[in-house]
C-alpha cells in the first residue's frame, strides 16, 4: 500500500504517523519534507528498517510510482510537488489535531486531497487518552471526508521515543503501540491497494 501522509499545516503529526506506519507495515519510508524529519529521526535510529529514503519533493512522485508499497512524510506546506505526491497514492492519509487552528486550515488540505482523485481519509491524533472520539467523528461529518474511527491518542511516549529513533510502533504491546496497530489493521481492511 502506497500511503502519502499530508497536511498543509505543520506539528498535527504527519512524520510521527508516517514513521510510525513505515514500522509497522514494514514499509519504505519516503521522506520529502526539506526539514528533513524522518531522516533525522532514521540517522538516531541506527537500523536499516524501515528503510528512509531521502527525497526530493519534485522526484517524490516518480520515486513512489516504481514502488509496490512505501509511506510517504510530505511537507506541512501547499508546495509545488504536493500535487504530484498526492495523486500516486493509494491512500492519502490526513492526520487532524482537533483544535481550531488545525480546522480553520483543513478545507484547504482537503482540497488539495480532493484535486488528487485519491482515496483520502482523515486521522484523529493527539486525541486526549479519555476523550471519546465519537463527538469528534460526527462534528467532522459535513467535510465529506471518512475518518479512522481509532484515533491515535496523544502520549508522551511519542515524544519520547522519537529522540531515541523509535516510534510507539516497536511496542506494539503498549498503548500508544496499540493505537498504531489498531490503525494499520483498519488500513488493510479498506481495500485502497
Ligand atoms: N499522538 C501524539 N502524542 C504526543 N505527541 C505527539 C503525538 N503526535 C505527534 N506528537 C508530537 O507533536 C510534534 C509534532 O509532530 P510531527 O510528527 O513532527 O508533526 P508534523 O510532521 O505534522 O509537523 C512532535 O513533537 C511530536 O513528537
Ligand atoms: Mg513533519
Amino acid at each position: 500500500m502506497k500511503i502519502v501522509v499530508f497536511n498543509g499545516k505543520g506539528g498535527v503529526g504527519k512524520s510521527t504517523i508516517a514513521a510510525n506506519l513505515a514500522v509497522i507495515s514494514a514499509s519504505p519510508l519516503l521522506d520529502a519534507d526539506p526539514q528533513a524529519t524522518c531522516c533525522y529521526w532514521a540517522d538516531r535510529r541506527g537500523s536499516n528498517s524501515p528503510e528512509v529514503v531521502d527525497v526530493s519533493l519534485g522526484r517524490v512522485a516518480i520515486r513512489l510510482k516504481a514502488l509496490e508499497r512505501a509511506i510517504v512524510d510530505l511537507p506541512g506546506a501547499s508546495v509545488p510537488g504536493v500535487h504530484d505526491a498526492l495523486s500516486v497514492a493509494d491512500v492519502v492519509l490526513v492526520p487532524v489535531v482537533y483544535d481550531q487552528a488545525t480546522l480553520d486550515a483543513l478545507p484547504a488540505t482537503l482540497e488539495l486531497a480532493r484535486n488528487a482523485h485519491r482515496p483520502t481519509t482523515m486521522l484523529l491524533n493527539r486525541l486526549h487518552p479519555r476523550a471519546h472520539a465519537d463527538g469528534i467523528v460526527t462534528s467532522l461529518a459535513p467535510l465529506n471526508v471518512p475518518i479512522c474511527l481509532t484515533p491515535v491518542r496523544e502520549r508522551a511516549s511519542h515524544r519520547d521515543w522519537w529522540s531515541q529513533g523509535l516510534v510507539a510502533a516497536d511496542f506494539p504491546d503498549t498503548d500508544a503501540g496499540g493505537d498504531i496497530l489498531q490503525i494499520w489493521q483498519w488500513l488493510q481492511t479498506q481495500n485502497y491497494a
